[in-house]
C-alpha cells in the first residue's frame, strides 16, 4: 500500500520559525500547517511562506476559511480535516456527512486545489472509545459525500500515528495492534484499496532520535539520510528510503 506522502513527508517546525532557505527544500516537501500559537502570521503571508520554500502540499487540521481562501489560485496540494467531534455523529447520518462536505469543501474546489480529506486527527491514538469503530463508516458516508458533489478527485483517509502498530521490526514482523487490527484496520484497509486512497501515517523521526540519540542516527531524524537500507534477514526485503533534496 502506497503511503501518502503528505503525512509522511512531515515537517516538524512552526512556521514562523522557518529558517530553511528555499534551496534546502525539496520540491517533495509538505507543510502541516498548525495554528496553535499566538503572534501568528496571518494566512495570505503563510501562504506566501510556503511558496517560498517551494513546497508543493500543504495540511491543514480543519477548514478555515481563511486559509482556504489564501491558498486559492496557488498550486499548492491541499488536505483539509473533518474534526474528530463530529466523527459519531457522522458515522451514522449520510446528511449530515452531506451537510458537511457541501459547507467545507465545495465553496473551495477547485480553485483552492483540495486534493486529500482527512477524518479525524490520529484518532486510534486515544483511549478506547466508541469513536475507533465509528472512524471507518464516517469515512465511508464523507466519500459518498464526496463523490455527490462531484469532488471525485479528492481522496479520503484519516492519518494514524505510528502506534497503530504493535511492532514494526524488523519489517516483515510488522503488525497492527490487536485491539484495532480485526475491527478499524481490515475495513480501513478495504476501503483505502477500493477507492485508491491512501494509509496516511503521521512520522516524526525527530522523537525516535531524541529518546535514544546514542543508537539512531542524526541524519535519520533530520530527514538528511540519503540511502538507508534496512535488511530483513530471511526475506528478500530491503527497504531503501531515499530523501530527495
Ligand atoms: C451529535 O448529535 C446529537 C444528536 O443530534 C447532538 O445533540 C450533538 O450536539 C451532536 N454533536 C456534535 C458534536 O455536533
Ligand atoms: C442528521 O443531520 C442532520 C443535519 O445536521 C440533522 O438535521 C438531523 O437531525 C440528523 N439526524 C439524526 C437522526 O440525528
Ligand atoms: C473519544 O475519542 C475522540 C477522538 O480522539 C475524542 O474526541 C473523544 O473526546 C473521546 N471520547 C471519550 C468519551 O473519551
Ligand atoms: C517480532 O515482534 C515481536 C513483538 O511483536 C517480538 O517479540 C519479536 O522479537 C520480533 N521478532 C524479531 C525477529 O525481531
Ligand atoms: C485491491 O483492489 C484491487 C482492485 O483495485 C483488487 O483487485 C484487489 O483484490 C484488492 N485487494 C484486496 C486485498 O482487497
Ligand atoms: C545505497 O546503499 C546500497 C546498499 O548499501 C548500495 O548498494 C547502493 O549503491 C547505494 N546507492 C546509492 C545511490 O548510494
Amino acid at each position: 500500500m502506497k503511503m501518502g506522502c503528505l503525512s509522511t513527508l512531515l515537517l516538524l517546525f512552526s512556521l514562523a520559525f522557518a529558517s530553511f532557505s528555499s534551496a534546502e527544500i525539496s520540491s517533495q516537501v509538505g507543510i502541516c500547517y498548525g495554528q496553535l500559537g499566538n503572534n501568528l502570521p496571518i494566512p495570505k503571508n503563510s501562504v506566501d511562506l510556503i511558496k517560498g520554500l517551494k513546497a508543493k502540499r500543504v495540511k491543514i487540521y480543519d477548514t478555515n476559511p481563511q486559509i482556504l481562501e489564501a491558498l486559492k489560485g496557488t498550486n499548492l496540494q491541499v488536505s483539509v480535516m473533518v474534526p474528530n467531534e463530529l466523527i459519531n455523529n457522522i458515522s451514522t447520518n449520510q446528511t449530515l456527512a452531506d451537510q458537511w462536505v457541501k459547507n467545507n469543501a465545495v465553496p473551495f474546489y477547485p480553485h483552492t486545489m483540495i486534493r486529500y480529506l482527512l477524518v479525524g486527527n490520529e484518532i486510534l491514538s486515544s483511549p478506547p472509545n466508541l469513536t475507533w469503530f465509528n472512524l471507518v463508516p464516517a469515512i465511508r458516508k464523507i466519500r459518498f459525500s464526496v463523490k455527490k458533489f462531484g469532488l471525485g478527485k479528492i481522496k479520503v483517509g484519516t492519518p494514524l500515528a505510528i502506534d497503530m502498530l504493535e511492532s514494526s521490526f524488523p519489517p516483515s514482523n510488522g503488525t497492527f495492534r490487536s485491539d484495532i487490527s480485526e475491527k478499524v484496520m481490515i475495513p480501513l484497509l478495504h476501503f483505502l484499496n477500493r477507492t485508491k486512497s491512501f494509509l496516511f501515517i503521521d512520522v516524526y523521526p525527530y522523537f525516535a532520535w531524541a529518546a535514544q540519540p546514542t543508537v539512531i542516527n542524526l541524519d535519520y531524524a533530520l530527514l538528511d539520510s540519503k540511502n538507508i537500507t534496512v535488511s530483513d534477514p530471511g526475506r528478500v526485503c530491503f527497504i531503501r528510503i531515499y530523501w530527495i533534496k
